[in-house]
């Protein structure tokens, strides 16, 4: 039986550094996981007026989430911190479905990655992202975390990612993350 890995990436523009390293994780990964990288950029802001019913860009990130072995979050650091689109993905995530069903990140295995053309390779950010994923229960994969500084070394001049150095570190979380969430081929 196959498992899958949802990719969360923090960022919504097209050419993100962010989203091209969940899109290697995903090659990386290969045959030992389903892996798909989430579309949440139709999910509007969090608002009680409008919390339930679902509204249905929630209703089927919600629905992904739940099935899924495990969450991979790939993101920029904005401000020292996660961008304010994973924060809303995140908070509407945090609620309860219904009075009979919980929130879907909890129990929910998750691991951590990064990168930045800045030097401090996303870790700051990724402190409070584990500070936010831990409150709602995540099971967090503390070790290894990836975090990539200077990206303008590991880029082309098309701006594609061309990982050099840091492509064995990507390598070593995925197998962790295969491990952390029991996948067979681990
Ligand atoms: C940034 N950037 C940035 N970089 C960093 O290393 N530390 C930081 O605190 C910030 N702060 C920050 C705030 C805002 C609002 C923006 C838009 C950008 C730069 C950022 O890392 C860079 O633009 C990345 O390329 C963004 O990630 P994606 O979109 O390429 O995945």
């Amino acid at each position: 039986m196959s498992v899958m890995i949802t990719a969360v990436v923090g960022s919504l523009r097209q050419d993100s550094l962010n989203r091209q390293l969940a899109l290697e994780a995903r090659r990386v990964i290969g045959d030992r996981a389903d892996f798909v990288l989430l579309d949440y950029s139709d999910v509007p802001f969090m608002n009680q007026d409008i919390e339930y019913p679902a509204p249905e860009a929630v209703a089927r990130v919600r629905g992904i989430v739940k099935s899924s072995d495990g969450i991979w979050f790939f993101s920029p650091e904005y401000n020292h911190s996660y961008p304010g689109v994973l924060k809303n993905l995140i908070d509407w995530l945090s609620r309860p479905i219904s009075d009979s069903e919980p929130q879907v990140l909890r129990g929910k295995p998750a691991a951590v990655s990064g990168i930045t053309p800045g030097m401090s390779g996303t870790g700051i950010m990724q402190d409070h992202l584990v500070t936010l994923i831990s409150l709602l229960n995540m099971k967090v994969m503390n070790q290894p975390r990836l975090t990539i500084p200077n990206a303008t070394e590991q880029v082309d001049s098309e701006g594609r990612l061309t990982l050099t150095e840091s492509a064995p570190f990507l390598e070593k979380q995925a197998q962790a993350f295969l491990r952390f969430i029991g996948a067979p081929s681990a």
